[in-house]
C-alpha cells in the first residue's frame, strides 16, 4: 500500500512543486491547485488525502455512465449523505432491522467504509472499491473528467458557511490529543474566512456545484444540509427518485422512507460510531466517532463572535449574490 502511494507521490513530485503553498491549519502545508488549496498528507478515516491523489484520481479514474458520486465541502453532511444514498440504493438488498442489530451494514460499520472516497490512497491503489457509489471533496471543475463525460449522477450536499467552520474546528481539534498543537477558533476564523482552508474557498466549493446543477439538472442534484434537516421525508425521497431508486407507493405507505431516515439519523449512527470499536485508532486517523458531532442546524451562534458572524455572513451575501443558494 505504501509502496503504490509513494508511486503516485513520485509521479507528480515535479507538479506539486510548482504549486503555491500555505501553512494552514494545525502546521499542515496546503497547496493551491486548480483554484482550491489541498492539504498534504492527512489521515482521514485511515485513509490519506493529498494533493497528489486528487492528480491521480483526474488522471485515473474511469468512471462508468452508471457511477453515483456524493460531493461536499468537508463538514456538510458528507456522512449523512453517505448514509443515506448508501440505505436507498441498497434497500432491496439489506434487511433494516435496528431491533435485531444485525443485518444492515449501517448498523455495524461506518458511512465512510460503505461509500469510499475517490481521492485517497486507499481508493487510488485498490480500485476494487469502486461499487458503483463513490464520494468526493474535489471541487466541480476538478472532478476526472470520465465523471462528467460519462454522465455519471452528482449529488452534492451543501451546508452554511458558519456552521461548516464551527464543525471544521471541532475535527480538527479533535485530530490530535495534544492540546499544544491545537488551533485557536481566532486563528482557524482567519484562516478558513481568507480561504486558506482545506478543500476551500467553501464559497467557489458551493458556486461551482451549484452552477453545474442548474447547467445539468438531470446530471447533478443540489442538497442543502438545512433543508434535509427540516423536512427529511421530501429531501429523501428527492433524493431516491435522482438516483434511479424511487420509492413505490407501497413502499412509502408502509413507513420505508421513516426506516431508512431512522437508519440514518444522527443519533442511530453515532451509537453504531462509538469510540474503540475495533480498538485500533492512533492519533492520526481519525475515529468514526469524530464524524458525529452535535448534527444541528445553527450550533455556530455558540461558538462565534457578533463580529465572525458579521465577516462570514457578509463574504456569504456577496459571493452567492444573485445565485439561489439558501444558507
Ligand atoms: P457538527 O460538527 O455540526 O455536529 P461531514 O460528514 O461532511 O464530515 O460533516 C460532519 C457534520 O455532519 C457534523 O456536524 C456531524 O455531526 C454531522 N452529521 C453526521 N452525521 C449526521 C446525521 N446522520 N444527521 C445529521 N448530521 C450529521
Amino acid at each position: 500500500r505504501n509502496a503504490k502511494m509513494a508511486a503516485i507521490i513520485e509521479r507528480y513530485k515535479d507538479k506539486v512543486s510548482t504549486l503555491p503553498k500555505q501553512e494552514s491549519w494545525m502546521n499542515m502545508d496546503v497547496y493551491k491547485y486548480q483554484g482550491f488549496w489541498y492539504h498534504q498528507g492527512f489521515w482521514y478515516h485511515g485513509a490519506n488525502f493529498s494533493v497528489e491523489a486528487v492528480m491521480a484520481a483526474q488522471d485515473d479514474l474511469k468512471a462508468k455512465p452508471t457511477d453515483v458520486f456524493l460531493a461536499s465541502h468537508p463538514k456538510s453532511g458528507t456522512t449523512w449523505l453517505k448514509a443515506l444514498a448508501y440505505a436507498i440504493m441498497t434497500r432491496t438488498k439489506f434487511k433494516i432491522d435496528l431491533a435485531s442489530n444485525l443485518t444492515h451494514p449501517l448498523l455495524t460499520i461506518s458511512p465512510h467504509d460503505c461509500v469510499p472516497f475517490i481521492e485517497t490512497d486507499s481508493f487510488l491503489i485498490n480500485p476494487s472499491y469502486n461499487n458503483g457509489l463513490m464520494a468526493t471533496h474535489i471541487p466541480y471543475n476538478s472532478l476526472p473528467e470520465s465523471i462528467i463525460n460519462s454522465g455519471c449522477r452528482i449529488v452534492y450536499v451543501c451546508r452554511n458557511p458558519k456552521d461548516v467552520f464551527v464543525s471544521f474546528w471541532h475535527f480538527i481539534n479533535g485530530l490530535n490529543d495534544d492540546a499544544s498543537t491545537s488551533v485557536s477558533l481566532k486563528d482557524a476564523f482567519e484562516i478558513f474566512s481568507s480561504g486558506i482552508s482545506p478543500h476551500g474557498p467553501i464559497w467557489d466549493h458551493v458556486i461551482g456545484y451549484h452552477k453545474a446543477s442548474l447547467e445539468r439538472p438531470d446530471k447533478v442534484l443540489f442538497l442543502n444540509y438545512e433543508e434535509m434537516q427540516k423536512d427529511a421525508n421530501n429531501e429523501v425521497k428527492n433524493l431516491a427518485k435522482f438516483l434511479g431508486y424511487p420509492f413505490t407507493e407501497e413502499e412509502e405507505a408502509t413507513g420505508k422512507v421513516e426506516e431508512i431516515i431512522k437508519l440514518c439519523s444522527f443519533d442511530n449512527l453515532r451509537e453504531v460510531n462509538k469510540p474503540n470499536k475495533d480498538g485500533d485508532e492512533t492519533s492520526t486517523v481519525v475515529s468514526d466517532e469524530a464524524f458525529f458531532r452535535k448534527g444541528k442546524v445553527g450550533d455556530s451562534i455558540n461558538y462565534l463572535t457578533t463580529e465572525m458572524i458579521q465577516i462570514l455572513d457578509k463574504i456569504t451575501k456577496e459571493k452567492y449574490d444573485g445565485l439561489d443558494i439558501s444558507i
